[in-house]
């Protein structure tokens, strides 16, 4: 990329996000971040400059105010959008069904009225595997059925609708819907990572924090799957390698009209047991755990055929598990407290 096209990146302090802008950076973007902080800390624009020797513009904002939006656009025009900005804890949203509507799918339109009021007709968003709920098929591709089980999710699918339908009636619009399985990992300068706030749902994040002192015990939820050895399997992506796709994405979208829905996974399964094993060996010790019985709303297997990135998007995810558990083990290790100091 030689051309300095400049991308609005909502979001962009966050997990995902914070990687995303990185990789923006190292080929020659300028990156707007606009983040409410809500969900990460303003430490974090300080190290990806610092990681990338490069400068970017923050905003503080929220996506749910339209006015401030158009200032920001107003301010730095920007030729693309990468929407990342969004609530994600999924037990969360089955308790507080109307904060996630309104964050995430109320946020999502005024974004879109702000684009479409500057001018702006190119955007990636940030979906989820958990779109597709239950497994009717294995490996998840695009064409499987949408039926998610869970609040969140379903602010996935109607932004996924949404952008549908404006590209159907104005396909002058650049639209790429990418659908992340399960992102872990760091970069591998340790300086960024996920930092996520109380008790960790997710399982890496878990097991580092068991592994650095913060919690005695990984309990595994469920050992009587039909899997490899019983335990749940999903497909792990590394962070850089989905921060890369977006990159791929924005590159695909560049030439001419289209919309395009793209799952961002390795295609393989990797089984708890896998994991912790793989974080074990990263760590150079072994990581207390017990067996309970299965968490209410997981599936046995989840994983994605990922044609569509490998061939549309000219993308493939290059890391492996070891390198995913080394690198979040790394990050841990640096920053026991996240981004918080104390
Ligand atoms: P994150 O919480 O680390 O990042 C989200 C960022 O959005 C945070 O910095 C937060 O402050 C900001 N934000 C939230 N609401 C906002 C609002 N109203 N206005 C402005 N900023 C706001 O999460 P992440 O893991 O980086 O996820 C990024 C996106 O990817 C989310 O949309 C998430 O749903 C999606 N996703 C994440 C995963 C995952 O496992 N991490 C999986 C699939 C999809
Ligand atoms: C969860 C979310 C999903 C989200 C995904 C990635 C739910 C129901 N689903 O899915 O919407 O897209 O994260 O962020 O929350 N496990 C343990 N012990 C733990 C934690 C997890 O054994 O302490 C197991 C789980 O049972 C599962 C596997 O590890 O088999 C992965 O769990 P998790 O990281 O929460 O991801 P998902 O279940 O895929």
């Amino acid at each position: 990329m030689t051309d300095s096209k400049q991308i609005l990146v909502t979001g962009g302090a966050g997990y995902i996000g914070s990687h995303t802008c990185v990789a923006l950076l190292e080929v020659g973007y300028q990156v707007v971040i606009y983040d409410n902080l809500s969900n990460s800390h303003e430490e974090v624009i300080h190290r990806i400059k610092k990681i990338t020797g490069k400068n970017l513009t923050f905003v503080k904002g929220d996506i749910r105010d339209k006015d401030a939006l158009k200032e920001c656009l107003a301010n730095y025009p920007c030729d693309a959008v990468i929407h990342f900005a969004g609530l994600k804890a999924v037990g969360e949203s089955v308790e507080q069904p109307l904060k996630y509507f309104d964050n995430n799918l109320v946020g999502s339109l005024r974004l879109l009225e702000a684009m479409q009021e500057s001018n702006i007709k190119t955007i990636v968003f940030s979906s989820s595997a958990t779109v597709y709920g239950n497994p009717v098929y294995l490996p998840f591709d695009e064409k499987h059925p949408l039926a998610p089980t869970n609040p969140y999710g379903q602010t996935k699918l109607y932004i996924e609708e949404i952008l549908k339908d404006i590209f159907k009636s104005a396909s002058d619009w650049q639209i790429c819907i990418l659908r992340y399985f399960n992102p872990v990992g760091a970069h591998e300068s340790g300086l960024i990572g996920e930092d996520p706030q109380g008790v960790p749902n997710n399982l890496m994040p878990f097991i580092a924090q068991v592994a650095v002192g913060k919690r005695d015990t990984l309990n595994i939820w469920g050992r009587d799957y039909d899997t490899i050895d019983g335990t749940g399997v999903r497909d792990y992506i590394h962070v850089t390698d989905l921060a890369e796709g977006h990159i791929r994405a924005l590159e695909y979208l560049k030439d001419s009209s289209k919309l395009l829905v793209a799952n961002l996974g390795t295609g393989k399964g990797s089984s708890v047991l896998q994991v912790l094993n793989a974080f074990e060996q990263a760590v150079k010790t072994t990581i207390p755990h017990a067996f309970k019985n299965r968490r209410p709303g997981d599936v046995a297997e989840a994983y994605a055929n990922t044609f569509i990135a490998n061939s549309l998007l000219k993308w493939k995810a290059k890391k492996d598990l070891n390198s995913m558990c080394r690198d979040h083990w790394h990050w841990q290790q640096k920053n026991p407290n996240g981004y918080n100091p104390k």
